[in-house]
């Protein structure tokens, strides 16, 4: 009943209606979580992020995209008898029985400032501005920090030769949550690495692709003005069918 509950209890079950929509009489299973040393019982199934939110903590920062894709909402946590820390995204992992839950702000990095048209194509140039790559231990704990699960390790020693390629392919899918870097004992920001790694493939090292060249000169000859102005004229109705009839690959 309200009279026995707290304002900071009568503030969370309000914020539980707001935010999760979950009306309790309907669960079935639920979970002990504690977050930031605190104990709540929140339903199973739930994500990081829902089950914060459940618990009455409204996300103001570390939250974005909600879909693993922006990075923003790295957590750290450990399972009740164990002493390793583990990290995880909180919109994409579902809570366990027992976590012990610490959102993290996002970790300052070292960020270099470079203008990639009068750099060089190697690896001293990667050193230069980020020299503490030649301190990797291979102690690998990045790779198991990574909740993207990339071989960070590797495209760190791949950094290290100067292969930028490798580095742009290993690195593809990181969405600069920062988790490597704040486990890593030499201090790189591994994903500020890959970063200038994957500028530095783009503008010297990968081919320019010949469709594209292709296409932008028959756009350049006039090939295309036609289609052009004939799709600006269109009203709303002409361009919703000309999307649907469009053609597509194969799925
Ligand atoms: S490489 Fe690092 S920054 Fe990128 S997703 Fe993995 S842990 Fe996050
Ligand atoms: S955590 Fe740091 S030192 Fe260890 S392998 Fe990764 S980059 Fe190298
Ligand atoms: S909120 Fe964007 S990755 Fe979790």
């Amino acid at each position: 009943m309200n009279e026995e509950k707290s304002i900071m209890d009568i503030i969370a079950d309000a914020n539980k209606a707001v935010t999760t929509g979950i009306d309790s009489a309907d669960i079935e299973h639920w979970v002990n979580i504690y977050i930031m040393g605190r104990g709540y019982k929140v339903p199973a199934g739930l994500t990081i992020m829902q089950a914060m939110e459940y618990a009455g903590y409204k996300f103001i920062t570390a939250a974005g995209c909600r879909a693993g894709f922006c990075g923003a909402c790295a957590t750290v946590y450990r399972k009740e008898g164990s002493y390793q820390l583990k990290t995880a995204m909180a919109c994409q992992t579902r809570v366990e029985d027992g976590m012990y839950l610490v959102q993290i702000p996002f970790a300052p990095a070292q960020e270099a400032f470079y203008d990639i048209s009068k750099e060089s194509y190697n690896a001293a140039m990667l050193l230069k501005h980020y020299p503490e790559v030649a301190r990797c231990v291979a102690c690998n704990t990045c790779t198991k920090a990574c909740p993207q699960d990339l071989e960070v390790m590797d495209y760190i020693q791949a950094a290290l030769r100067g292969d930028f390629e490798a580095v742009a392919e290993l690195s593809f899918d990181c969405i600069m949550c920062g988790l490597c870097a704040i486990r890593c004992p030499a201090e790189i920001t591994q994903f500020n690495v890959a970063q200038l790694a994957r500028r530095m493939y783009g503008r010297y090292g990968m081919k320019e692709p010949e469709h594209i060249t292709k296409r932008l000169a028959e756009m350049e000859k006039g090939n295309y003005d036609d289609d052009f102005k004939k799709l600006l004229a269109a009203d709303i109705e002409e361009l919703k069918k000309r999307y649907a009839d469009r053609k597509r690959e194969a799925d």
